[in-house]
């Protein structure tokens, strides 16, 4: 694989928490890759250090040691705004997300950096929701109409890559569905990258182009989705598999 078509890679990277003096390592020696144009799933329990792995990427966190390259090129210590230009990150609860007092207008349009009229409508009809529900409050709205907005909000700022956190974990089976599909659409239709974080092994198996198998801040097993599934190397792997035929 040619190196030019990477555009988001991390090399040994490593966090260590203290939490009351106790030393936790929340990532041990994590690396990944991200393609152009492809969906990377990261799957592992809860506590296995997932989403400790996109708060470093969007530089919200900063690692204790390792690199952190976008096309190449490395990026540390920037402010989010700098992450904002080029990936977003999409959260769990989308609700939470969003001052509930304002309207989503100002919300969506806000963060986007000068978004146009007619680039919000097109987002806004590309995520399915009603140019109407911009006159409405986060409170006023269902979670999957919410959801829907909060990845709206990240189209509008020409974000070529997404980091999704568990956005279909608060979402009932239905809205899941319709998510799920809007995230493959934008894959295959705006050719964004996209890292989809689930602890849901169905989910990620049916979505993702490559799944990274995450235990105890360690990438454990890495690679293609059908191989992964097919062939599973590490024993926690087969775990997830068994647990998922069961
Ligand atoms: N700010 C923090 N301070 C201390 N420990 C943390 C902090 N953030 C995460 N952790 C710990 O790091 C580990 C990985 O957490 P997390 O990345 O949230 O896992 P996941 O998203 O896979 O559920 C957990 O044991 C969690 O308790
Ligand atoms: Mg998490």
């Amino acid at each position: 694989m040619p190196d030019s078509d990477i555009v988001l890679a991390g090399k040994n990277l490593n966090k260590c928490y203290v939490d009351k003096g106790k030393k936790l390592q929340a990532l041990k020696d994590v690396s990944f890759f991200l393609k152009k144009g492809e969906i990377l799933g990261i799957v592992g329990e809860s506590g296995s250090g997932k989403s400790t792995l996109l708060r470093h990427i969007s530089c919200l966190e900063k690692p204790d040691s390792g690199t952190l390259l976008y096309k190449g090129t490395e990026y540390t210590g920037k402010p989010p705004a700098f992450a904002g230009t080029f990936l977003q990150m999409i959260f769990q609860d989308a609700q939470m997300s969003f001052d509930p007092r304002m309207k989503m207008k100002k919300a969506v349009v806000e963060a986007s950096n000068g978004c146009s009229r007619e680039k919000l409508s097109h987002i806004l009809e590309a995520v399915g929701l009603d140019e109407g529900l911009l006159e409405k409050k986060a409170g006023n709205m269902s979670g999957g109409q919410c959801q829907r907005m909060s990845i709206a909000r990240a189209l509008c700022s020409d974000a070529r890559i997404l980091l999704c956190d568990e956005v279909t974990s608060a979402l009932d089976v239905t809205t899941q569905a319709q998510v799920v599909a809007l995230i493959r659409q934008l894959q295959e239709n705006e050719g964004l990258s996209i890292i989809f974080v689930s602890h849901d092994l169905a989910l990620v198996s049916m979505l993702c182009d490559r799944i990274m198998v995450m235990k105890n801040g360690e990438c454990v097993e890495e690679g293609e989705t059908s191989k992964v599934l097919g062939n599973p190397q590490h024993e926690y792997t087969k775990e997830l598999l068994d647990n998922l035929i069961e």
